[in-house]
């Protein structure tokens, strides 16, 4: 055991905002160092920006703006991302920075000295997306059809991984803990023996990259470059590693108090892990820096059974996530639903119910009947008292497996099977009031003991689910803690000492409903408003989209000439028009419509028409749609306008002549 604990998360090319997809390998890091840091650990998590891609280069080039400048664009999105999703503290890297540089450089150039660098031509198909040159086996039948590959030919320095492949062989069969799952270790291994090939580590068409110590006309491939990020994150000195190496040192003697390296943990999906358990510690291995403890590999998540993409245009955001089921909702569906290691689905259904049961029902519900019986009954005070009926003694074994079992799983990445032990204590709880009837013992001046009892045990247990889940849902853990009276947070709370019991009364406080149970229908039209808002279509086009596979219409279908009279259309005038902060695509609209000069009506035209546009303008708009909840603003009513698809530009649909608000429009 060591008192520290650093992990990483892949860094992230910073072409387009993060997804859930990159927002789940960085739950996982976070639950992992708020566990660690629970147990006394001092912790580190790095995250960051891989800049040097072509794929960035290019989307700049598009843009008119330097990659710099893209990126420096770009990157609040994942600062914003990781905050909605109550990632807590990290280290934010880029690669772009003067200190990753110096990582790079120093490193590169022990490896170059050490003569595993030559320099050689380079001729072949390079994927700009992807990041890599083709096998001539892996490419498709015409390359030059597909855009994202570019033919290249230049002068390039390689690192002699070949030569690795040995001690690459040899390292993970004596260090089976170095890959997780097991199976990706065996997938690792196998294409270790198929054989190794040198690394091209240099480019020299571009200058946008780390460039090459020893030869300023070359700049670094990305992959050699953005790994180092994790040294560079750790607090390494690694000018003093080097140092140290060439006298024939250990290179870690002397480092600073606060560095990390080696990491304990980096964490990924299954599309990186040849980078991470092959090329890092061969290119380690050959400056003679040490290697890293451990590479965790978890699958992919889907949308809709289809894995996520941006051309697809099935991206889940994590902000469309949170507005479903909160942060906690979401960072507790993500480590519940899969074992670490599988792939997952997400879908609105999906997250909802899994939130109806687990939180809603099982977990919420739980924390309102202990909080209000206990109100009711004890007066709030539960008194530190041992005098426990058998049943509640059983409670207490269920919550010390459940701690010793939690313990195990959660430092190893099991977090479904964690939070299902933590469940056990749920469940058992809820049973628990269901089987001894609180109420009925309240009702008995002899069963005051036994109800105090009762209560006590309760507390106790459902103090330990608080702290065992405070990695997990940091928020919804720290404000039950504080229902509960109790001192301190759970999240800072001390995990080796959860099988002790609170000391001294709980003196708790009234309820507050933390998951109220979500409606599904109401919550699958919010998702396309929300959707439609975000892309900037009109609501009609994204609704159609959505129902299209399941629509059994076709589009040239009539209706019926009462069900058109059933949708009321008025003309109303924009007395005030202001932008909605945090949504740039949205405007609240007050409007007179005739009837009231205070009507709120939430648009997501604000790419089309400024506040400025919009005042004093006389509009249509549908005025017995059922009120709906944009951005926490209630939105009454629909502003009609036409385009909206396929980047067509919004355009109002408004009256020719002037028209007194409140005119039916049809
Ligand atoms: N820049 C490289 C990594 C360099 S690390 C030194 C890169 N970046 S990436 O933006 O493409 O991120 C890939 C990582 O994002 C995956 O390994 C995974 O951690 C996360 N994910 C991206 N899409 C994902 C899913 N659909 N599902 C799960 N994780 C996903 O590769």
């Amino acid at each position: 055991m060591t008192d520290r604990f650093y992990c990483t998360t892949p860094i992230y090319y910073v072409n387009a905002p993060p997804h859930m997809g990159t927002g789940y390998t960085t739950i996982i890091a976070d639950a992992l160092t708020r566990f660690h840091a629970m147990t006394g650990k001092k912790t580190r998590m790095v995250t960051g920006s891989d800049e040097h891609s072509q794929g960035i280069a290019d989307k700049a080039a598009e843009a008119g703006v330097t990659p710099l400048q893209f990126c420096d664009r770009l990157i609040p999105e994942f600062t914003k991302a990781w905050e909605l999703l109550q990632i807590g503290d990290y280290g934010f890297y880029r690669t772009s920075s003067p200190e990753h540089r110096l990582t790079v450089q120093t490193v590169f150039q022990r490896i170059f000295d050490q003569g595993d660098v030559y320099k050689a031509d380079y001729s072949g198909w390079y994927h700009t997306t992807d990041n890599c040159f083709v096998d001539e086996a892996d490419l498709p039948e015409d390359p030059e059809s597909d855009p994202r590959l570019k033919f290249l030919t230049e002068e390039a320095y390689w690192f002699r991984l070949s030569k690795y492949q040995d001690f690459l062989l040899e390292y993970h069969q004596a260090h089976p803990e170095a890959i997780v799952p097991d199976f990706r270790r065996n997938e690792m291994m196998n294409r270790i023996k198929e054989g190794l090939r040198d690394l091209c580590i240099s480019r020299s068409s571009t200058d946008w990259g780390v460039p090459i110590p020893w030869d300023k006309d070359h700049v670094f491939y990305v992959w050699a470059d953005a790994l180092f990020t994790y040294m560079t994150g750790s607090g390494f000195d690694v000018k003093k590693a080097v140092e140290n190496l060439e006298k024939g040192q250990d290179p870690l003697k002397d480092q600073p108090e606060d560095n990390f390296w080696p990491c304990d943990l980096h964490i990924m999906a299954k599309d990186i892990p040849w980078f991470h358990t092959v090329i890092w510690p061969a290119m380690l291995q050959s400056a003679g820096l040490p290697l890293p403890k451990q590479c965790l590999v978890h699958g992919y998540w889907n949308f809709d059974g289809t894995k996520m993409s941006k051309s697809k245009g099935n991206v889940f955001h994590p902000v469309d996530a949170v507005a479903l089921v909160g942060a906690d909702g979401v960072r507790y569906f993500v480590l519940k639903e899969v074992r670490v290691g599988w792939d997952g689905n997400f879908s609105v259904k999906g997250l909802a119910e899994r939130y109806n049961y687990d939180l809603a029902n099982d977990f919420g519900n739980l924390a309102n009947r202990l909080l209000t019986m206990g109100g009711r009954f004890l007066k709030r005070r539960i008194p530190d008292t041992t005098e426990f009926h058998e049943a509640e003694e059983e409670l207490l074994e269920i919550r010390a497996e459940a701690i010793h079992s939690a313990l195990h799983h959660f430092p190893r990445v099991e977090f479904k099977e964690g939070l299902e032990a933590v469940w056990e204590v749920v469940r058992a709880l809820n049973r628990a009031i269901d089987e001894r009837k609180p109420w009925e013992m309240n009702k008995d001046p002899e069963r005051r003991g036994e109800l105090e009892g009762f209560f006590r045990a309760s507390f106790e247990c459902f103090r330990t689910i608080l702290m065992l889940l405070a990695p997990v849902m940091p928020g919804a853990a720290d404000a039950l803690w504080e229902q509960c009276g109790l001192p301190g947070k759970a999240t800072e709370s001390d995990l080796n000492s959860a099988q002790e019991r609170h000391r001294g009364e709980f003196l708790i406080n009234k309820p507050q409903i933390l998951f109220p149970k979500l409606d599904l229908a109401d919550l699958e039209a919010e998702f396309v408003k929300r959707k439609s808002e975000m892309t900037g279509e009109t609501m009609e086009a994204t609704e159609k989209k959505a129902e299209a596979p399941q629509s059994t219409e076709t589009a040239s279908s009539t209706i019926q000439y009462d069900d058109f009279t059933k949708v009321k259309m008025i003309t109303a005038k924009v007395l005030k028009a202001e932008a909605v902060e945090g949504a740039d695509k949205l405007l609240r609209l007050t409007l007179d419509d005739g009837n009231r000069q205070d009507r709120t009506v939430v648009s997501g035209i604000r790419k089309f028409y400024s506040p400025e546009d919009m005042n004093g303008r006389m509009i249509c708009i549908v005025d017995n749609l059922k009120p709906r909840k944009i951005f926490g603003i209630l939105s009454e009513g629909m502003i009609l306008a036409a385009g909206g698809d396929n980047g067509q530009p919004i355009v109002l649909v408004t009256p020719i002549a002037e028209l007194p608000p409140g005119t039916r429009v049809g």
